[in-house]
């Protein structure tokens, strides 16, 4: 019998669905050393959440996240709510002992990360941040090439997310399902949420930014408040786009918004080296694209790599080559790297400093778009 790994996950929406599913699946096609037990589901709606609990198999509820971390039987927390929480419930978990996974982005700001980090890591408690991403094959199989050198000097980086959900002005904000659009729910707009997954993955495949110069804008400046009933003033960025100079002397421009009409999470990046390029995308995201100038001329051109065989990153855990896998995969690969990290002692990444980083780039992002002026990251 293996050890279990008791978690309380804290939240029961979108995310708090893909990371049960994780949990689910990770001892089934990763031999881990710990079993994953979905201990206990907490969230304030007794009703919904007993049905959430029963569907995926928790073993009990709870209403109150501090009585939760205070459990004696509970080993992680999995914070899976809106961004203004993440800060509170991880400082107090850490103070409780307890393993932490905290969903991204990892704070409201670079204060509020700062202190997270400095709980984890004064307890010692292990911590991860769910930058899901990293862990798509073809993304991970990026990392690897750019790693072993193959794209040779890294020239430029392109990154977008894309989203079209928030162009009517009859869409509310705050309260479920549209904290998004609340600020003090979610403390930026598309900056924090979908731009925080394009640095992630930039930083770590291309190391860290010098400086950025952003522009934002609120297209829809005004919405009814769902918990105050009356039309307020939106606090969120609705776009976001900017260039940057990466450490390694690349330039680089990202975009974000959720004004494109057409496009619903288009997540792409593309970089350019000296000898290839690579380039991925969210909607086709079993597969990576490649350009090596070193290729014999007649047949030199961008091949695309359908990673799905034995020998790509995470692919032999699952079926057999050619056969591809998709979004909720990520998760359960980051669940059975925290296991894997815990065992070695090396930690699966990013931890939580490793996402201070990305959230010092945000909060250098928002400064230049409030100052127009080049701002360099406080990493
Ligand atoms: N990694 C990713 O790709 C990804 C994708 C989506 C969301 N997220 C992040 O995950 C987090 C949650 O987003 P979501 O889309 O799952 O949101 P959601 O609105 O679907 O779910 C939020 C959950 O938090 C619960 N909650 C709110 N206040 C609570 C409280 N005081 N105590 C207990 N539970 C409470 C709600 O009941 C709900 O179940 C956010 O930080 C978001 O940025 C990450």
């Amino acid at each position: 019998m293996k050890k279990p790994l008791n978690v309380g996950m804290i939240g029961y929406g979108f995310m708090g669905r893909a990371h049960s599913n994780a949990y689910r699946q990770a001892n089934r096609f990763f031999d881990l050393p710990y079993e994953l037990v979905l201990k206990v589901a907490c969230a304030r709606q007794k009703e919904p959440l007993q049905a959430f609990a029963e569907r995926w198999g928790y073993e009990s509820t709870a209403s109150d996240w501090r009585a939760l971390i205070e459990r004696k039987d509970v080993d992680v927390i999995d914070i899976c709510t809106p961004n203004h929480l993440h800060a509170e419930i991880a400082i107090a978990a850490a103070a409780q002992g307890k393993m932490i996974l905290c969903e991204k982005p990892l704070a409201m700001n670079g204060a509020e990360g700062r202190r997270m980090v400095e709980a984890v890591e004064k307890t010692g408690v292990a911590n991860m941040v769910w930058y899901n991403y990293r862990r798509v094959p073809a993304v991970t199989l990026a990392k690897k090439l750019i790693d072993e050198g193959k794209l040779g000097k890294i020239f430029h980086y392109r990154a977008k997310f894309l989203q079209d959900w928030t162009i009517s002005p009859e869409l509310p904000q705050g309260g479920a399902g549209l904290w998004r659009l609340d600020v003090q729910a979610a403390g930026s707009g598309v900056t924090g949420d979908l731009l925080a997954h394009c640095i992630d993955t930039a930083l770590w495949l291309n190391g860290d930014l010098a400086s950025v110069n952003a522009m934002t804008e609120t297209f829809i400046k005004e919405r009814k408040h769902n918990l105050t009933g009356k039309v307020e003033k939106v606090g969120i960025d609705d776009a976001c786009a900017f260039l940057a100079r990466f450490k390694n002397g690349s330039l680089a421009n990202f975009e974000s918004t959720r004004y494109a009409r057409g496009h619903k999470a288009l997540y792409t990046f593309e970089i350019n080296g000296e000898h290839a390029s690579i380039a991925w995308d969210l909607h086709d995201l079993h597969r990576l694209q490649y350009f090596d100038h070193r290729d014999e001329g007649q047949v030199r051109g961008w091949r695309s790599i359908h990673v799905t065989d034995g020998d790509h990153p995470y692919m032999g855990h699952w079926w057999v080559p050619g056969l591809q896998i998709g979004y909720e995969h990520s998760f359960t690969h980051q669940v059975a790297d925290f296991v894997q990290g815990l065992a070695s002692g090396k930690p699966a990444e990013p931890t939580f400093r490793d996402a201070l980083r990305t959230q010092a780039v945000l909060d250098a992002i928002l400064q230049s778009a409030a100052t127009q002026r080049w701002v360099a990251p406080e990493m």
